[in-house]
């Protein structure tokens, strides 16, 4: 095939191109594209200039005839749709009913892979203009989990804040990490277009996987800000690029001695006004 002959997209870098000897001019891919980079012409579809495109991939995963690359790799996964069962919705409302904040874990931590699978998965999670911002470091070795602790205590008596984090350290519970043998640390550029809400939803997806394979969570607000504060955590951990923050963190383990028989309540149920 030739791309002048066929009237393919020109090859550029960071681009789409559509095999226009596999379009059959459904205009499917057209009327996907979530910011009109695609539009038609002469029945076929066609790059139009000085239009970002967002890489979605949305105008290859439309496609029926599998045209689209992007820059000249699959845009799509080679796997067909997974097909759901017909218990999946109820199954699903089921997971985020059971899903529970886990503070009290086995010392072992769960295997890398798995966790490397859960976050791999993560990208597949919405994000503002498909910026994917969100990064990982996860932490499994007891020395540097210790060490992090160490200087949070120190931290927090020494400058007050929190006092309720050293308080209860003494009384035999950790707020910050439980007992966890393993730290999911998300971390973002800062000029992300919402990276706070980005890392969420990231960290969430990961969360809902994590628990369907029996591994416990919990999210702490604590040691997001603490690793933020705190120096001497900075040190121990990879280095952040610059202008890069944390913003959020897991406590990870099997859980250990906690186990729920029942659905919490909750007080606050959801707050719609319907117009
Ligand atoms: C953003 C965020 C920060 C949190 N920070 C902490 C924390 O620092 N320490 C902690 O023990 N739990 C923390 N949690 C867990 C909440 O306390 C927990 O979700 C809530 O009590 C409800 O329990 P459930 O998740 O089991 O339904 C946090 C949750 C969220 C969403």
């Amino acid at each position: 095939m030739k791309d002048a002959d066929t009237k393919s997209f020109k090859r550029r870098k960071n681009m789409i191109r559509i095999d226009m000897e596999k379009c059959i001019g459904c205009m499917k891919c057209v009327s996907v594209c979530p910011f009109t980079v695609l539009g038609e012409k002469d029945g076929r579809p066609q790059l139009r200039e000085g239009k970002a495109c967002l890489k979605c991939m949305h105008c290859g995963a439309a496609c029926p005839q599998n045209a689209v690359s992007f820059d000249e790799e699959d845009s799509v996964l080679p796997q067909p749709l997974p097909v759901l069962s017909e218990e999946f919705p109820q199954q699903l409302e089921q997971h985020i009913l059971m899903r529970r904040s886990y503070r009290h874990f086995k010392p072992e931590p769960p295997e890398r892979e798995t966790i490397r699978h859960a976050l791999e998965l993560a990208s597949w999670a919405p994000s503002a203009k498909n910026q994917h911002p969100a990064k990982w470091i996860v932490i499994d070795s007891k020395e540097v989990i210790e060490k992090m602790m160490q200087y949070i205590l120190k931290y927090v008596r020494e400058s007050g804040t929190s006092p309720e984090i050293a308080t209860e350290y003494e009384e035999g519970n950790n707020v910050v990490m439980g007992t966890a043998p393993m730290l999911i640390l998300c971390y973002a550029r800062n000029n992300a277009i919402n990276s706070p809400a980005d890392t969420a939803i990231a960290m969430t997806t990961a969360e809902l996987i994590l628990q369907a394979r029996g591994i416990g969570t919990c999210w702490s607000g604590y040691l997001t800000r603490l690793c933020n504060s705190i120096p001497q955590i900075r040190e121990l951990l990879p280095q952040l690029p610059d202008n890069n923050s944390f913003y959020g963190a897991f406590m990870v383990g099997y859980p250990q001695n906690e186990e729920y028989l029942h659905i919490p309540q909750r007080l606050k149920r959801e707050d719609i006004q319907w117009v």
